[in-house]
């Protein structure tokens, strides 16, 4: 299959305030995309606006929260009259908790909100013109922690897993329409995540103090998105390394449960003594 050329191709990115969604935003503006920027805080996205456009890019950026779905049909409207009928859409807003499997509820269904549902809100009003014109791009931002369930990870990674398999069902069904359909499965990346991971989570998590071995920084994986657009594939990933560990954790899963339960354990313990206290956390923090 011959290369893409996404020059004058709109794309439609949420979350794009920050970390991932901004990195992939400046790097299709470099090659030609007229990107949407759409997210809450709109200091941010005008910020990025005027960096691409000072680049010689074109951009816009429109206030958006992914929940609430008039706020994604909004900013898809916003895309059409300024740029046209948006080529591709990357669904990359979202957030992570750190909080035992049996928490509350409510904090639950605000990330699926987030995570799932405002996955769908941002999909589904690109998808018409897409279909009418028989080309088109949907990303969507999942995890490489889609495919296992982590302790105190459990929210999240079932949004990410959710995420995943709806991707992969729309791309089977949408095989022959010429839309392609992708899911980014990112492995540890160094953006503001884990801070607002640490914020919601109430302090000290988990996730503090391990290894920066597989960390990566945005921009990698904005490449490798900006690759995938050229040449569409079915999952984006960045490692090779941890796609590896993951087949094998799916075919071991007894080995990998002991393996894992012992890691946890023993960074539980170590985190107790500094926090007074061992996760399950019970400090919901909101928007
Ligand atoms: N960092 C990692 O290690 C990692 C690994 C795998 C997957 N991911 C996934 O990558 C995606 C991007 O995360 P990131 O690492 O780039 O983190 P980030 O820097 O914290 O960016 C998150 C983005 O989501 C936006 N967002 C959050 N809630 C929103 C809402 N209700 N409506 C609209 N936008 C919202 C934020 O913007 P506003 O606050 O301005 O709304 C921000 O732009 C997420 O889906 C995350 O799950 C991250």
């Amino acid at each position: 299959m011959p290369s893409i050329d996404l020059r004058d191709r709109p794309i439609v990115i949420t979350g794009a305030s920050s970390g991932i969604g901004r990195a992939t935003a400046i790097t299709c503006a470099k090659v030609g995309m007229p990107v949407v920027l759409a997210a809450r805080r709109m200091d941010r996205l005008e910020q990025t606006r005027a960096r691409i456009e000072q680049a010689g890019g074109r951009a816009l950026a429109v206030a958006c929260d992914v929940a609430r779905r008039e706020d994604c049909e909004r900013t898809i409207q916003a895309c059409r009259d300024a740029f046209g009928d948006p080529y591709a859409v990357f669904a990359n807003a979202g957030f992570g908790y750190e909080a035992s499997a049996l928490d509350d509820e409510q904090r639950l269904r605000h990330l699926l909100e987030v995570n799932f549902f405002g996955s769908l809100h941002i999909i589904r009003p690109a998808l018409p013109t897409m279909l009418e014109r028989g080309s088109g791009h949907v990303l969507v931002c999942s995890s490489c922690l889609s495919k296992i369930g982590l302790p105190y990870y459990s929210a999240y990674s079932m949004s990410k897993a959710m995420q995943d398999h709806f991707a992969r069902a729309l791309r089977l069904e949408l095989w022959d329409s010429g839309i392609h359909v992708s899911s980014v499965h990112p492995i540890g990346t160094r953006t503001e995540f884990f801070d607002e991971l640490s914020r919601r989570s109430g302090g000290r998590t988990l996730a503090d103090g391990g290894s920066d071995r597989f960390m990566q920084p945005p921009e990698r994986v904005a490449r490798a998105i900006v690759r995938c657009l050229r040449k569409p594939r079915g999952e984006v990933w960045t490692s090779r390394v941890v796609r590896l560990a993951l087949a094998f954790s799916i075919a071991c899963p007894g080995l990998t449960d002991a393996l894992l339960a012992r890691k946890v354990a023993r960074r539980r313990d170590r985190l107790a003594p500094q926090t007074g206290r061992s996760p399950p956390h019970e400090s919901p923090t909101g928007d």
